[in-house]
C-alpha cells in the first residue's frame, strides 16, 4: 500500500472500519444504549465486523425490536438482547469489549456539561455492572461529557478493585474524524491521506487538533489554524444546532465508534500496529501531573493501551503550546467534577 510508505500512522488502518481479521478474532461486543441515537446504527456497523462473533445489545427501552431486525443480517456475529437491570449482568457476561453510548445528547443551547446531571449516574451505575460482570472488558465511554464520565468510570472500577487504566478509554474519535475530514476539504488533498491528531479532551476548547502534527506534512496560515480549530472544536454544536432539538451527532458518531471498537478488537487480536487518539489515563505522562485523563495518541494491543504516544505533543506550534495551557483548567475542573461525583456517598 503506497500510503502506507507516506503516513506510517496508515498501518493502523486509519479510515478502515471493517479491518482484515488475523489469526484470531471471535470477539464478544456489549453495547450499552442500543436502542439511541448512536447505538442502533452503531450495532450495524460491529454486525459487519469479521472480528466479533458475540454482539450483546442492552437498553432500558425499545432493544426487542432492534434484536429482532439485526438479526435477521447474514453475517456471522450472533445477536441478542437484554432489557432491565436484571439482565445486564447476562449481556456483560464475557465481553471482551463494551460500549457505553447510554445518556442523554444535547439540544441547542446546551453544553455538554449540562448533561452530567443526568448522564454521570448512568455511567457510575453502568460502570458499576461492567465491575461486577466484565471486570477485564475494555470499555470505551461515549456518554457526555465525557471528561467527566471517563474519571467516573475509572474511579468506579477503582472502588471494585478491578481498575485497569489501559482499559478504560474516552471515545474521541469523532475529533479526529472531523478533523480529517474538514483538513482534507479545506487542502484539497485525498481523504484517505490525511491524519490530524485530537489531544486535550472532548468539550469545547479542551479539544485541541494538533495541525502541525498533521500527515502529510501540510502548511496552514494562521487564518487556516484558527479557523479549522475553531470548526473541529464547534463540530458537535453544529450539529446539535442543524438537529434543532433532535439531539446531536449520532451517525458519524456511530461511524467513529465502530472505527475504535474494530481498532481496539485488531490490538487485542495481536495487530501490533494499531493507532488511535483516545481520552484515557496518561495525562500525567503526556501534559501536565494534574491532569489524570487526557486524550492523546496511544498504540493499542492485547491489554488495551500499550503505549502512549506522547512525543507527538513535543514540537508543536507556539498557537497548539498556548490552547494546550488554556485548556489544562478547564480539564482538570471537569475531571475533579467527576471524581468527587464518584467518591461521594450514593
Ligand atoms: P439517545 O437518547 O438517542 O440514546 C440514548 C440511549 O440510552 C436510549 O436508547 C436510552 O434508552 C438509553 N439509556 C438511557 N439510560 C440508560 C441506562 N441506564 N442503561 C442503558 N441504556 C440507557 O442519545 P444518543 O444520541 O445516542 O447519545 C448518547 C450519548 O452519547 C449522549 O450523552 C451524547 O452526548 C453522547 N455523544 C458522545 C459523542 C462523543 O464524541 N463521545 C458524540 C455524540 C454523542
Ligand atoms: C459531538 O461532539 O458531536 C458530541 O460530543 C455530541 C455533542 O453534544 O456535541
Amino acid at each position: 500500500n503506497p500510503t502506507s510508505r507516506r503516513n506510517p500512522w496508515r498501518r493502523a488502518g486509519i479510515n478502515r472500519v471493517v479491518a482484515k481479521s488475523g489469526a484470531g478474532g471471535g470477539y464478544k461486543v456489549a453495547i450499552l444504549g442500543a436502542a439511541g441515537g448512536i447505538g442502533q446504527p452503531l450495532s450495524l456497523l460491529i454486525k459487519m465486523s469479521p472480528l466479533v462473533s458475540s454482539l450483546h445489545l442492552y437498553d432500558i427501552a425499545n432493544i426487542a425490536g432492534v434484536t429482532a431486525d439485526l438479526a435477521h443480517c447474514n453475517t456471522p456475529a450472533k445477536v441478542a438482547g437484554f432489557t432491565g437491570k436484571d439482565e445486564l449482568a447476562a449481556c456483560l457476561a464475557g465481553a471482551d469489549v463494551v460500549v457505553i453510548p447510554a445518556g442523554v445528547p444535547r439540544k441547542p443551547g446546551m453544553t455538554r456539561d449540562d448533561l452530567f446531571g443526568i448522564n454521570a449516574g448512568i455511567v457510575r451505575d453502568l460502570a458499576e455492572a461492567v465491575a461486577d460482570h466484565a471486570p477485564a472488558a475494555l470499555v470505551h465511554v461515549i456518554t457526555n461529557p465525557i471528561n467527566s464520565t471517563v474519571p467516573i468510570a475509572a474511579e468506579v472500577l477503582k472502588q471494585k478493585g478491578v481498575y485497569d487504566a489501559r482499559k478504560v478509554f474516552g471515545v474521541t474519535t469523532l475529533d479526529v474524524v472531523r478533523a480529517n475530514t474538514f483538513v482534507a476539504a479545506a487542502k484539497r488533498l485525498p481523504l484517505a491521506d490525511v491524519d490530524v491528531p485530537v489531544v486535550g479532551g472532548h468539550a469545547a476548547a479542551t479539544i485541541l487538533p494538533l495541525l502541525s502534527k498533521s500527515r502529510p506534512k501540510i502548511p496552514f496560515t494562521d487564518e487556516e489554524v484558527e479557523a479549522l480549530t475553531r470548526r473541529i472544536q464547534n463540530a458537535g454544536t453544529e450539529v446539535v444546532d442543524a438537529k434543532a432539538g433532535d439531539g446531536s451527532a449520532t451517525l458519524s458518531m456511530a461511524y467513529a465508534a465502530a472505527r475504535f471498537v474494530e481498532a481496539s478488537l485488531r490490538g487485542l487480536d495481536g495487530d501490533g500496529e494499531v493507532y488511535e487518539c483516545a481520552f484515557v489515563q496518561c495525562g500525567e505522562a503526556v501534559a501536565a501531573p494534574e491532569l489524570p485523563f487526557f486524550a492523546c495518541r496511544v498504540r493499542l494491543g492485547r491489554d488495551g493501551v500499550e503505549e502512549v504516544m506522547a512525543a507527538e505533543l513535543k514540537g508543536i506550534s507556539d498557537y497548539e503550546a498556548r490552547a494546550l495551557e488554556a485548556l489544562k483548567p478547564l480539564l482538570k475542573k471537569s475531571i475533579d467534577k467527576g471524581i468527587a461525583f464518584a467518591r461521594q456517598q450514593p
